[in-house]
């Protein structure tokens, strides 16, 4: 078994550069089913949920050349099926990301119903609803969801309950197929979002509006493949910028490869926190802050705080002169992270989808456990503050969306590494 090891209290100095947005490619991997080709992707990170994506592309008769690290040459014209496996979606619930491009394909999917994960329930009734209303039949049974549309999809106005980003970027991957056009209102506003609605539109589909709320699609007869760049990570940009501000020597840590605009509101309550940045067109430099303000936070779509950096500040606010309140709204079961920081030290209390995070003075190294994928990275952030040493486990989970996370970390002048243990539970 591999976990993180870390060695607390060594200042973080230099620079390091994020990879490309995991969120981004998975969703334009997916959408190279739309054009029967070759499309280059670059900027991809190597990251396992990559490699799982790819796996579903080969199964659908796709192949990949890997032509550097960071680029993937993705030949759909052979693609000849339309069932993303139970085996994959359990693996990994993105997989669902196929539905709206083999819809707007092939005219028909099978997918395995993505079940509950380490976040809560995630349902896909609001992806499916929207199809529904594109003239997509839907039949579940033996665990799959079939969905049909072999007589064409048509344009229409579709609402969405909650600014779904799986369920905007699966409508807008079927709209670009259908007949006349689709308006997607209360759409999610992520800048992944706008980074697949770039491609499809270099690929040809006639998409205006994503990043507002309102999206119109007016459905084409075909794309063509183009080759395409991820933008930069701003989640790992954020937990990069994170560990900075707790950890930084006196000259601060410079974090390149993304857009600051995509990290707004998390910049801003890191600014309300007391922490001094400096925005770059590429990044940001971040200087240790010696005293850390308390904040009240609350997650929300983009341009709201993001879900996806909550656990990484809630170790910031751990740190803070005072008490604060971390409000999670977009998923049921993100506090999971809070009672492994709580061993290392940290004062935090669950009220429902608050966390009531009392400041401390310092955290203690311990043996902990990666929850999910940003709680398991924000363990790791902690353990370089923490005194003496931290173990993290089950880091499959970190290693599902960010790139070499310790070499980068080792990179800054941390002492973290990864160590392969016996597994004392195993009999
Ligand atoms: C995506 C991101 C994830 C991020 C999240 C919110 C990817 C691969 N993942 O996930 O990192 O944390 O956006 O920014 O891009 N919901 C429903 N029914 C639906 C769809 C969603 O009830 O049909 C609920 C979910 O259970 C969740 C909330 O809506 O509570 C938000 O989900 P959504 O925005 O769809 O997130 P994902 O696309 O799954």
């Amino acid at each position: 078994m591999d976990i993180i090891r870390v060695q607390g209290g060594h200042a973080l100095t230099g620079g390091v550069h994020v990879s490309g947005a995991k969120n981004s490619a998975l969703k334009l991997m997916a959408a190279t089913l739309l054009a029967p080709g070759v499309t280059t992707l670059t900027n991809v990170p190597n990251i396992s949920d990559v490699h799982v994506m790819g796996k579903v592309l080969k199964g659908l008769g796709c192949t990949i050349e890997v032509v550097d690290e960071h680029t993937l040459a993705i030949d759909t014209s052979g693609a000849n099926s339309w069932e993303a496996p139970y085996e994959l979606v359990a693996k990994m619930r993105a997989s669902t990301a196929v539905m709206g491009p083999l819809l707007g394909r092939f005219g028909r999917a099978k997918i395995a119903m993505p079940g509950g994960c380490n976040l809560g329930a995630r349902k896909i009734d609001m992806h499916i609803l929207g199809l529904e209303a594109l003239g997509v039949s839907f039949d579940t049974s033996h665990g799959y969801i079939f969905a049909d549309a072999h007589e064409g999809m048509s344009g229409t106005m579709v609402t969405l309950e909650f600014a779904s980003v799986g369920a905007t970027e699966n409508l807008i991957m079927a709209a670009v197929r259908a007949k006349g056009t689709t308006v997607i209102d209360n759409a999610a506003r992520e800048p992944e979002i706008v980074d697949l609605a770039n491609m499809l539109n270099e690929m040809g589909a006639k998409i205006q509006g994503a990043g507002t709320p309102v999206v119109e699609i007016e459905g084409v007869d075909e794309l063509h493949p183009v080759e395409h760049r991820v933008i930069g990570d701003r989640i790992e940009a954020g937990t990069f910028i994170v560990a900075g501000a707790l950890a930084a020597d006196g000259d601060g840590i410079e974090v390149t490869g993304f857009n600051p605009h995509h990290l707004g509101m998390v910049l801003k309550k890191m600014e309300l926190m007391g922490i001094r940045l400096e925005r770059g067109v590429d990044g940001v430099r971040v200087w240790r802050a010696d005293r850390i303000a308390p904040v009240d936070i609350q997650t929300l779509p983009f341009p709201g705080f993001p879900t996806d950096m909550q656990a990484q500040v809630m170790v910031l606010s751990a740190m803070a002169d005072g008490s604060s309140v971390i409000t999670e709204n977009i998923f049921e079961n993100r506090f999971m992270f809070a009672s492994e920081l709580v061993r290392m030290g940290a004062d935090i209390r669950i009220e429902s989808h608050h966390a009531i995070v009392h400041g401390v003075k310092s955290l203690s190294g311990a043996q902990v456990v990666s929850p999910d994928l940003r709680g398991g990275a924000a363990l790791v952030v902690a353990g370089l503050i923490a005194e003496g040493e931290t173990d993290v486990s089950a880091i499959h989970h970190i290693d599902r969306g960010y790139e070499r996370f310790c070499d980068k970390l080792v990179g800054l002048g941390a002492s973290v590494e990864r160590v392969q243990v016996p597994d004392l539970a195993e009999d």
